[in-house]
């Protein structure tokens, strides 16, 4: 699915959500339903002490694997793309700033006929993400200083490497869609790989011949269970040579969720 064609339903709830009293209220300043206004502008307000450091990480861990922010280098493709998004809502005026009230309005009252589940975030914390997606959201260029190294790079981390037949390759604590590392090692033979995973978001790992990249090449030799707390297995007889491994879990491939596998005699 493109991040592009999300279906007329899921676009119009947004403008519908745009045109709540408390979002023009609290862009505009207009002094219509002002209890509403109050309501609706006093979580946004609180929004201006919000770390958005503890935002990113939030935003990754909570709303990535179903949201691509170029910031974030989140590319989940359940829900809309919230730089296009956004950009769209920019081009026809929406202030910047108001995008913290859309944000906050969307996690506290998703569509309940949509994808997008309740209760992800609230408090401070929903300040946070809200305020990291204002400053980012079609933003160009990346991110900088201490807000750069505040999520570790999707699959930047050690390979992984098979000890006495087991091979562990647990799935990125942090929710992005990626394991630790996008490298690993075995030598021919029976390997049961192992994926923790503590994200919360639904994963498995699966292997195939060759070096897949992104693209589904073929059939898997084999793919363990999915879980999104605990370690799923995967047991799998290997003869030498390179390998994918890679979630099936849709678009999580091809938002970056796989690594080669190099088999040695
Ligand atoms: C399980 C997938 C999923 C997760 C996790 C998720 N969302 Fe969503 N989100 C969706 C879907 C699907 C939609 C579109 C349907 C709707 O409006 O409910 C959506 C819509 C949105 C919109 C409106 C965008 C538009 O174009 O209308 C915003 C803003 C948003 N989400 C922010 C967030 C934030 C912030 C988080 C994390 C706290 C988050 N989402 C977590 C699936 C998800």
């Amino acid at each position: 699915m493109s991040l592009t064609d999300a279906t007329p339903a899921v676009r119009s709830s947004r403008q519908v959500r745009l045109r709540t009293p408390a979002a023009r209220t609290c862009a505009g300043g207009v002094l219509v339903a002002l209890a509403i206004a109050l309501a609706g502008c006093s979580s946004i307000k609180g929004g201006d002490n919000a770390n958005v450091i503890l935002g990113k990480q939030a935003f990754v861990a909570k709303c990535g694997s179903c949201h691509t922010l170029a910031r974030a280098e989140t590319k989940g493709s359940v829900g809309p793309n919230l730089d296009e998004a956004f950009r769209a809502d920019l081009a026809e005026g929406l202030q910047r700033s108001a995008i913290r009230g859309v944000v906050e309005d969307q996690v506290k009252i998703p569509n309940p006929e949509g994808a997008m589940p309740k209760d992800l975030a609230s408090g401070a914390i929903l300040a946070d993400i809200a305020a990291y997606v204002t400053q980012s959201a079609d933003a160009p260029g990346k991110d900088t200083g201490l807000l750069a190294t505040a999520v570790q790079a999707p699959g930047a981390g050690k390979p992984a490497v098979e000890a006495g037949g087991k091979l562990p390759i647990p799935a990125s604590p942090s929710g992005q869609l990626a394991y630790v590392t996008n490298k690993a090692t075995a030598t021919a033979g029976s390997v049961t790989i192992e994926m923790p995973n503590m994200s919360g978001v639904m994963h498995n790992i699966a292997i195939e011949a060759g070096e897949g990249g992104a693209t589904a090449k073929g059939t898997p030799i084999g793919a363990s269970q999915f879980v999104s707390k605990g370690t799923a297995t995967l047991k799998v007889s290997l003869k030498p040579g390179a390998y994918t491994f890679f979630c099936q879990a849709p678009g999580h491939r091809a938002a970056g969720m796989w690594g080669t596998l190099t088999v040695k005699p």
